[in-house]
C-alpha cells in the first residue's frame, strides 16, 4: 500500500510492511529528520536510546537528539565497521542500557547503515527478552535492504550473521538527504541491492535501472527516490509473505550465498557487503546459464549492468574454490547438509534449488 502526501520537507511517500498487528510503515523523503512526530509518535514509553557511529555522530546526531528531546535521552556510539559487527559491540549497548536503568518500556533508535542497524535490532530484540526500536537508515543499502524486514543480528568469525533474531522496527524512517554525505564507494555497494530487486523480481525495475544508471551514479534526487521505493516496495511484499523466510524470502539473498563467503574470506570490512553480494550476483546468474536455465545475454546484461554501477564483478585472488567451498558450507540456506543456492530463470525471475550440478558449480568458481 502506498500513500503520498505533501509534509514541511516536500513529498513524502509512506508504504507499509503489512505483519497484521506488527505492520510499520516506511516513511521516504528528501529531509524528513525534519518531521519530527513521524519519529516520536512511534515512541510508547520515556526513554530513548539513540545507537549510532563515530562516523555518523557528527553528521546527524544532534539532530536526532534534537527530536527526542522530550523524552528520557541516551546516545551510545559505537566504532565504525562490519568487523565490529560483534558480540563484543553488541555488549556496548546492553552495558550503556543497563548503565541508563532502562527498562522494558524503552525504545532503541538506530542511526546508521546496516551495520548499526542490524546490531541496535538485536540489541532491542534481546534487552529484558524484547523491547522497540525505530530505524533511521543513512546508507542506501540500509535504506533499500537492511531497515525493512526486522532481520537483525551480528556476525561470528565464523559465519557472516550467524547470531541473530527477528525482530520487527516501529517504522523506518528514510531521510534521502542524508545520502548527500555517503561517499561513491557506499553509493554503488547500495546500488548492488537495488539491481538485486530487478534481477530476482522485477524485468520492469531492471531495466528501467539500465536506462537511468548514470542519473543514479549522479545521485539525482528523483531517481535515487524511485529506486529506493521501488526496492522498498518489493522488499515490503516478500516479508510480508513470508517473514521468517520459509520460502520465497530466501530469494532476497541472490548471490550473498558466494558473497558472505567473500567477506568471510576476506576478513568483514574489507570487501562492502554490497561489493561481495554485486560479485556473488554475477558468480549465481553464472552458474544459471551453465545450466542452460539463464540465457547468456541475461548474463551479459548483469555483468554491464554491475560494472556500470562501478562494482566488482570478480572474486579477489585469495577465494579459490576450495576456500568458497568451505566457507559456503556454513551458509544459513545450508539445510541437511545440503547447500541451497538462489538462481535465474530470466532478469526477473528468481528460484531457489538444492537441484544444481556440484561439476557446474566447480566451473563457475575455477571460472571466477
Ligand atoms: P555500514 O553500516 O558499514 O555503513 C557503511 C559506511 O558508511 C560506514 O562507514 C558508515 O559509518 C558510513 N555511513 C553511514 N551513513 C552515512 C552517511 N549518511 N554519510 C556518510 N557516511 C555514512 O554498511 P551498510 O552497507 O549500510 O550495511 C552493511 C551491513 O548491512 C552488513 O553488515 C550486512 O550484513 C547488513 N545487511 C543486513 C540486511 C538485513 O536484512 N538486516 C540486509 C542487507 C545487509
Ligand atoms: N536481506 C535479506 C532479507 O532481508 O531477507
Amino acid at each position: 500500500m502506498l500513500f503520498q502526501y505533501m509534509c514541511i520537507s516536500g513529498l513524502m511517500k509512506t508504504l507499509t510492511v503489512e505483519l497484521g498487528e506488527r505492520s510499520y510503515p516506511i516513511f521516504i523523503g528528501h529531509g524528513l529528520l525534519d518531521e519530527q512526530a513521524l519519529l516520536t509518535k512511534h515512541v510508547h514509553g520515556r526513554q530513548v536510546m539513540v545507537v549510532t557511529n563515530e562516523t555518523i555522530a557528527p553528521l546527524y546526531l544532534d539532530k536526532v537528539r534534537e527530536i527526542f528531546s522530550a523524552f528520557e535521552l541516551a546516545t551510545v556510539i559505537l566504532p565504525d565497521g562490519e568487523q565490529y559487527k560483534n558480540l563484543d559491540t553488541l555488549n556496548l549497548i546492553f552495558n550503556a542500557l543497563l548503565e541508563n536503568k532502562f527498562n522494558r518500556g524503552c525504545t532503541l533508535v538506530a542511526l546508521g547503515g546496516g551495520v548499526v542497524g542490524d546490531i541496535t535490532g538485536f540489541a532491542a530484540a534481546s534487552y529484558q527478552r524484547g523491547v522497540a526500536f525505530l530505524q533511521i537508515p543513512t546508507t542506501l543499502l540500509a535504506q533499500v535492504d537492511s531497515s525493512v524486514g526486522g532481520k537483525t543480528g551480528v556476525n561470528h568469525p565464523q559465519g557472516k550473521n550467524m547470531i541473530g533474531a527477528f525482530h520487527q522496527p516501529g517504522c523506518v524512517l528514510i531521510d534521502t538527504n542524508t545520502l548527500d554525505t555517503l561517499d561513491d564507494r557506499q553509493l554503488a555497494a547500495g546500488l548492488a541491492e537495488v539491481i538485486k530487486y530487478g534481477l530476482i523480481r522485477d524485468a520492469a525495475f531492471f531495466d528501467w535501472l539500465e536506462k537511468n544508471i548514470g542519473l543514479l551514479k549522479a545521485r539525482d534526487k528523483q531517481a535515487l527516490a524511485w529506486a529506493i521505493e521501488r526496492s522498498c516496495a518489493l522488499k515490503a511484499e516478500i516479508v510480508a509473505a513470508d517473514e521468517r523466510e520459509s520460502g520465497q524470502r530466501a530469494l532476497l539473498n541472490f548471490g550473498h550465498t558466494f558473497g558472505h563467503a567473500i567477506e568471510t574470506g576476506t576478513g568483514y570490512g574489507a570487501w562492502l557487503h554490497g561489493e561481495a553480494v554485486a560479485t556473488g550476483m554475477l558468480m549465481a546468474a553464472d552458474l544459471s546459464a551453465r545450466h542452460g536455465w539463464l540465457s547468456d545475454e541475461a548474463v551479459t546484461r548483469t555483468e554491464k549492468l554491475l560494472q556500470q554501477a562501478s562494482l566488482p564483478t570478480c572474486p579477489p585472488d585469495e577465494m579459490d574454490a576450495a576456500r568458497f567451498l568451505e566457507l559456503m558450507a556454513v551458509d544459513k540456506k545450508v539445510v541437511d547438509g545440503g547447500l541451497r543456492l538462489v538462481l535465474l530463470r530470466a532478469v526477473g525471475d528468481a528460484f531457489l534449488s538444492s537441484d544444481f550440478d556440484a561439476d557446474l558449480l566447480d566451473k563457475t568458481l575455477a571460472a571466477a
